[in-house]
Formats: C-alpha cells, structure tokens, sequence
C-alpha cells in the first residue's frame, strides 16, 4: 500500500509509515500545486496533508483508493470533511500534542503586544538605549487584567490556565458552557459581554461556519480603547481589514497574530504598525510537538489501512 505525504514532515512518523507501506514524500521546499499532489494521490491508499492544501472534492476524487487523509495539524477545515466521510474516506487531525506549544504562542504574542517587546528589542539592537528613563516603552499591566478567551477547547483552557497564574480574570465564550470551567476560574458569558468586558481577547476556536468572521467589524466596535486580540487559531474568524482599521486609528490597544484571513497574505498596512506583532502561523512549531504530530499522522494512517478506526478521527464513530 502507498502513502504519500505532501510535504516533508520529521522523520519520526516516516520511519514508522516506511515499516509497513511504499512512502512517497514530496521532498521539495517549494509546494506542490493541487494538480501536481492529485497526480501523486492516484494510486495512494493514504495521504498526509497540510493545513494549507486544499483537500475539496476533487483533490478527494482523485485519490481513487484513498482510505484516509491524515491532516499534519489540529485544524481541518482545509478539508470536504462531509465528502470525504460520503465516500467512506477517514479523516483524521492532530489534536491534544500542540495544545501546550499553541497556549504558549498566544500568551507569547499577549506578552510582546503588551510589553512592546519587539520595538524595544529593535530599538535596543539599533543602539538607541541611552540608559534608563521613566517612560520608555510603557506597556499595558497584565495582572489582575480581565481576559476573554473565544473557544474554550483544548488550547483556550491551556490558554487559561497559564492566565491563573498571572492573576487574571478570566471569561470566556463557546459554542456551549464548558462543564469543568470552574477549574480555570472561568465565567461563561455572552460574546457581547466578552468583547466589551475583555482587556485581553485569545482567540482558539476552529473555523467554521458559525466561526467564519464572528469578529466583524460591529463585534470589533465593542472593544475597549485598552484591549489587545490575539489570534492563534485561524485569521477567517476575524474581519482582518476591519481590524486592521481598528488598530491603525488607536482605537485598541494592539494585536497579535499568528494567522490571517488570507495566508499567507497579510492586509496591507498591517506591516507598518507598531502596535502589532506578526507571526508566521507558527503555534505549534517546537521541535517536541512537531515530532509527535508526524508519530501521530503514521499511528492514524497505521490504524486505518490495518483495517481499525483510526484513533484521531474527526468525527465520532
Ligand atoms: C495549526 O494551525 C493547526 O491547526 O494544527
Ligand atoms: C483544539 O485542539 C482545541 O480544542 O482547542
């Protein structure tokens, strides 16, 4: 059986795949365009994806043997789940093994925005520093802050538990209330009073239907002159030019991102600003997690064409 990966990911879950199938890994830096992968995907029985390769009907049409497509991340709405499920294709994610290194990445850019740390850092490596003064580089205080957390899953509860320890009062809004919220010090509230009550905002829902743009430019209105957003989880969830209008009129505090609207373009202007820090899509980028997201990728892949559920299926059997 053949597998074929669309990009290079650690050798780790490769070694594994190798014990058992025919791999063909795509070598190259450069991507892949969808007509080059469906090619590759013809006679494959499994694909690992990334979140950037548009697996739509057709790129599922052309794995004619295909029994399962393994996403390399925890988000897939890169992928026709409902067609792939149709045709009786698995699919599967990486969920739990970058809860920790995403949480990290959003509490990173919380830090930066609200400590100035990348224009201090710049202003420093300049030879700008002249010694001490009372007001360079004042920041926002985090302590005692309020934070609102959007997506009270895996990350968002990550996410709040590092937000104890800095003393915050924590909100959060989900599609539904989380039953073990009260071990995070959280407060279920609507996205209303989230957004107006929020000196920090951490975005870790997926992207979906009801998610797509929830922050628009009337929910963006509602955010206090002090707030800073963060996004780690997908850009779509949020209007980015409304935003970007937002933050380049001072009327918030600042933003952090990990993500865009249309990656990996970035709404022009947004580069300019200093009350932002823009990150590459890197959430889940430490040596560890990227390790045991591609062991995770092979043991799904293992399951399936060994005739078993796969164990990270995306839907519940
Ligand atoms: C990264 O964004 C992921 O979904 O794993
Ligand atoms: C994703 O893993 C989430 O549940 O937050």
């Amino acid at each position: 059986m053949k597998v074929f990966i669309t990009y290079k990911i650690p050798e780790s879950g490769i070694n594994l795949l190798k014990e058992k199938f025919d791999v063909d890994v795509y070598e190259g830096e450069k991507f892949l365009t969808k007509q080059e992968m469906m090619e590759r995907l013809k006679d494959a029985d499994a694909v690992v994806t990334q979140l950037r390769d548009p697996v739509d009907k057709e790129f599922i049409d052309a794995g004619k043997k295909l029994k399962i497509i393994a996403n390399y991340a925890v988000g897939f709405n890169n992928i026709d789940v409902e067609y792939a499920k149709q045709k009786g294709i698995y699919v599967t994610n990486t969920p739990d093994v970058l809860t920790e290194a995403t949480a990290d990445i959003a509490w990173a850019l919380i830090l930066a925005v609200a400590r100035k740390i990348i224009p201090a850092d710049k202003f420093t490596r300049e030879g700008k520093f002249e010694g001490w003064k009372p007001n360079l580089f004042l920041g926002y205080e985090i302590y005692g802050k309020t934070l609102g957390i959007i997506g009270m899953g895996r990350i968002g509860k990550a996410v709040a538990r590092r937000a104890m320890g800095f003393g915050m009062k924590i909100i959060y809004h989900n599609r539904k209330r989380v039953e073990d919220d009260y071990k995070y010090n959280a407060k279920y509230v609507d996205l209303e009073t989230l957004l107006k009550e929020s000196d920090y905002i951490s975005i870790n829902a997926p992207l979906t239907n009801e998610t797509y743009h929830l922050l628009n430019k009337e929910r963006l209105s509602l955010l206090k002159k002090n707030a800073i957003l963060v996004n780690t989880a997908r850009g779509p969830i949020i209007d980015e030019k409304a935003l970007y209008e937002l933050l380049k009129d001072g009327k918030i505090a600042g933003a952090g991102f990990d993500v865009y609207e249309n990656e990996p373009e970035i709404t022009k202007g947004l580069e300019k600003l200093d009350n932002v820090v823009l990150l590459p899509h890197i959430g889940s980028a430490t040596y560890e997690t990227r390790e045991k997201m591609s062991i995770m990728v092979a043991e799904n892949i293992i399951d399936a064409l060994e005739g078993k559920i796969p164990r990270n299926l995306v839907w519940k059997e």
